[in-house]
């Protein structure tokens, strides 16, 4: 199950789920996901080169997600979402992994989702060391209780990432 796939089969009312990602890069996703007929895109982007050659993309499929460039950490967000996913980056050593993740769930909507990937703590510590924040299940599973969410899925076939896919109840 590919993130895309599985947000089509989770939202059938694709014209009303609010889909948010951080870290977008150039916007593959949001193009997939507008391609699948979803129209409340959003998204926030800290690279302004990847910024700027989303919009040509964006203009080239004909759509107008909400997009910002900035950082996710600074963000104040004003909405509520049924998909959060900050995916690609938190891994990253200027990222505070874990309070960003607790700044985002608090912006989802009841039954909404946090879709996130995370370098597994099994990864040897000499392998990929520009990999700084990493954990395991059980870690994901403590933090997830603490924010009020429940881990529905783990894919872990993208060793050394797994993702992780977490819902707040309705
Ligand atoms: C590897 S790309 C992933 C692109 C897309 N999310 C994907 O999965 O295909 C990671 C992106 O995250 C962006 N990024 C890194 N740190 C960020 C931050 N703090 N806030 C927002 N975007 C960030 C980078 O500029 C880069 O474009």
């Amino acid at each position: 199950m590919d993130i895309i796939s599985f947000i089509e089969d989770v939202f059938i009312d694709r014209s009303s789920a609010n889909i948010l990602e951080l870290g977008y890069g150039i916007g593959q996703n949001l193009v997939e996901l507008h391609r699948r007929g979803f129209t409340h895109l959003h998204g926030i982007e800290k690279d302004l080169h990847a910024f700027l050659a989303s919009l040509e993309m964006f203009r080239e499929f004909e759509m107008e997600p909400k997009v910002v460039c900035g950082d996710a950490q600074d963000v104040c967000f004003y909405d509520y979402f049924d998909v959060i996913m900050p995916l690609n980056f938190t891994y990253r050593a200027d990222v505070d992994a874990l309070a960003l993740l607790a700044k985002l769930q608090e912006r989802l909507f009841p039954g909404g989702y946090l879709i996130v990937d995370i370098i597994n703590s099994s990864l040897p510590e000499n392998k990929s060391p520009k990999y700084v924040h990493r954990y395991s299940i059980d870690d994901m599973d403590r933090f997830s209780k603490q924010w009020g969410l429940e881990l529905v899925s783990v894919w872990d076939k993208y060793d050394p990432r797994s993702i992780y896919v977490f819902r707040r109840s309705k």
